[in-house]
Formats: C-alpha cells, structure tokens, sequence
C-alpha cells in the first residue's frame, strides 16, 4: 500500500504525524507533501523521520541546475502516478476550495489534478468556517466526485476556543478508512450489479400521481461505489433530481409496472440485485385518460397492489444474491427479518426512517445489516457514500461465502 499524505496548514497539522505513524502501522509506505502553511505548525523533519522518506514541499525547488528545476517540477507527476491512494490531512477551507474548482498552484493542488486513484480528504477547521455555504458547496461536490471519500471533522472543543464540527476525526479512524478504500479496491470485478433506486410514481390521471419521499441517494451512493469496485453497474431509477453516476448504465422507470419489467428483464444477465428503491404498493390499474374534475362531493380512489418486484426476484433468483432494504418507522429488525424471509433475500438493509437527519432525502443515513446467517451488523449515521461501501462489503464476504461452499 503506498499512500501520499497531503498535510494542510491548520492547528491539526501535528496530528497528521500520528496519521502518519497509523499508517505505518497498518503496512502502508507513506509519501508526504507539505503545504507552505503547514509548514508553519510543523516541521518537514517530523515526517521524514516517521516515514523513512523525504518530504516534498515545493512545486519549483531551486535546483543547482536547468535539469534540478525540470526534475522538480514533473515531480507532481510521479507523486501522483507512484502512490495508490492520495490522502489529505488536515484538509482546509483553503485546499477543500482547490480541490472543488480544479485549481492547481502548488505541489499538492497539481498532484491533486494528476492523481487518478482514490482520494480521502480530512476536513479540519473552525466551526464557523466549517458551516460556511461555500465550504459546505464545495464539500457536497467533493462528496459526489468518483472515488472520493471524506471522513467528516468530530464535534468538540476546538482549538479557537469554540465548540461545534470542525475538530480533525481520530488519526486511527482516518488511518482505517484509507486502509479499507484501498483493500476494496476492484473487488467486485467480474460482478454485473443491478440496483433499483429513488420512488416509482403512480399516475392518478394525466396530472396527478402517488409517490413517496424516496431521494435516490442511497442507490445512487450503492451504483458509484459498486462501479469504482470495478463492477458492471445497471441503475434502475424511478424519477430523481440526481446526476447519472458515471460509468452507469442507467435504465429510467416512472411506475412501478416499468420497475419490475425493467429489473425482470435485466435479472439474468446481474450477478447481484439490490433494490433500494421505494416502491409504491398500490397503483390505480385504469388511469383515466382525461384529467379528473373537480365536485363538491367527496372522492374516494380505488388502489390495486402494485407486483412486489423483490419477492418476484426472490423466487427466481438462483444463486443470484439478492439484497433488500425495510424502511420502517417501528419494530425495525422484526419487519426486516420477516421481509428477508417472505422475499427470500440474502440480506435486508434496515434503517428507521422517522430520525431527523437521516433516511429519506438525507445525505447521510444509519442502517443495520440482517444477514440469513443471523449476523447482525449496524451501521451508525454516515453519509450515504460511506454505507454504500459497508453494504458492499458484506455483499463480497457472502460472495466469499457461498464460493467456499461450492
Ligand atoms: N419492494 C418491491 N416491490 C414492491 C414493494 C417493495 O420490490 N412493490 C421492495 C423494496 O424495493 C424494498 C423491499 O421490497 O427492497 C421492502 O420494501 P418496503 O416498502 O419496506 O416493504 P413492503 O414489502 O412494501 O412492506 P410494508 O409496506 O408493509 O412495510
């Protein structure tokens, strides 16, 4: 594993020699570069001394020679091109802004641009700082960029004295989500994943319709990070306001009737099924053709179940895994085991959808995993991104699981 480590100019810089020394540990090689603030709170000494390797600090060293400048000044290139994994801690408003916008002064903004694997960035920052609309817009389009992971700042007393978001997370905890970005690496090639996301709408006439709070985000999330494990990813979508994760094949639905047609029809060519969609259950079987009129009398609307597409993908699945999700408001791990059986999933994603901040429409979620084995793992509240790649994670184990029992 080689890591290059981008140390930002903020308080939390000297932890960044504990990041370094967390990596070590875990039997990465670790390459760091130094901004010219962090120079300021910490000396490049420090990290040579951890790491065994020379620190870079400048996009032009002067050299004693034309070719010294030359060498140094392709150096972001073979920095970017010699290292699996670029991560960037403390990560400040000033490099979070850089990183959004693609500008490129200095070695670790021009490495940044270079760099073609995996990126984990650290936010650390005051409080106000940290809740700042232009950094909260360049963190959400940070968040939404292919093979980016961000490990948000804790909450707590920080070093100006304030208290809120902003404090650097635990160097063991950065140090772990780097190592596990790079062991999930292209472990899912080989794999076609198919995954249903976002609502289905059901139309009550040519202007009317019944849908549900479902943003998509959690079978986007799923779709982005299957595909950067190197997966072949068929997103069935019911309508969303999100962009196509890219390297997706994206199949749009309105209905649930299309949901099903759409994910029967591409069931034997998948691998894996995961249907995080919300579909609705019941649907008028005869829309109207003509807008309904309004009276002074009230109106009742006759539903008709829709197909429960999950317990359809149950019966003909093979040795297909098969992943459903329970969105409940109450006795969550009861309905999840009970979907798992009715519907005869490998394995149920439940979450609760009535807490604030999470579930419906959120960026971030806190799902538990049933598995058929009665394993149990929950999952505290994460952006949607980092769950996707937990949910993965157990998706490869019983991958692993049913290719020892073969
Ligand atoms: N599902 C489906 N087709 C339906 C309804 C649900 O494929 N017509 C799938 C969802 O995609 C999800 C799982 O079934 O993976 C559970 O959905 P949920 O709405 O939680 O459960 P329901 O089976 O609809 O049961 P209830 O509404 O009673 O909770």
């Amino acid at each position: 594993m080689r890591i290059l480590l981008g140390v930002g100019g903020g308080i939390a810089a000297y932890k960044a020699a504990q990041l370094a020394r967390a990596l070590m540990e875990r039997g990465a090689a670790v390459e760091t570069v130094m901004t010219r603030s962090a120079r300021e709170f910490i000396q490049p000494l420090t990290f040579a001394s951890l790491t065994g390797n020379k620190v870079i600090t400048d996009l032009f060293a002067s050299g004693s020679s034309d070719q010294d400048t030359l060498s140094s000044a392709i150096e972001h290139i073979r920095a970017a091109r010699d290292n699996e994994l670029l991560l960037v801690a403390p990560c400040t408003a000033d490099l979070l802004a850089k990183f959004a916008h693609g500008l490129a002064d200095d070695f670790l903004s021009t490495t940044y641009l270079a760099f073609t694997g995996k990126v984990v960035l650290a936010p650390a920052m005051n409080v106000n700082m940290w809740n700042h609309p232009a950094v909260q817009a360049n963190l959400a389009t940070l968040r939404q960029r292919a093979g980016h992971i961000i490990v948000d700042p804790d909450a707590g007393y920080l070093a100006c004295g304030m208290t809120g978001p902003g404090r650097l997370a635990d160097p063991k905890h950065i140090a772990d989500v780097a190592v596990q970005a790079l062991r999930r690496r292209e472990d899912l090639t080989g794999e076609t994943v198919l995954i249903s996301a976002g609502p289905t709408q059901e139309p009550l006439d040519p202007v009317r319709f019944i849908s549900n709070r479902s943003s998509g985000k959690m079978g986007y999330a799923l779709a982005d990070a299957a595909r950067a494990r190197g997966a072949r990813v068929i997103l069935v979508s019911g309508p969303v306001h999100l962009p196509p994760p890219a390297g997706v094949e994206m199949v749009r639905v309105r209905t649930a009737v299309e949901m099903r047609d759409a994910i029967i029809g591409r069931l034997p060519e998948s691998t894996i099924i995961i249907k995080s969609a919300a579909v609705a259950d019941y649907h008028v079987a005869n829309v109207p053709a003509q807008k309904v009129k309004k009276t002074a009398a009230k109106v009742s609307i006759d539903l008709d179940p829709t197909p429960d597409i999950l317990a359809e993908c149950g019966r003909i699945k093979g040795d297909r895994i098969l992943i459903g999700f329970a969105a409940e408001t109450q006795n969550m791990m009861q309905e999840a085991r009970r979907k798992m059986e009715v519907k005869n999933c490998d394995m149920v994603v439940g979450n609760l959808v009535s807490q604030e901040g999470i579930g419906f429409e959120s960026d971030n979620n806190a799902v538990t995993l049933i598995l058929r084995s009665g394993e149990v793992e929950k999952i505290a509240e994460a952006p949607k991104r980092e769950i996707a790649d937990r949910i993965l994670d157990q998706i490869t184990k019983l991958r692993l699981a049913a290719a020892v029992h073969e």
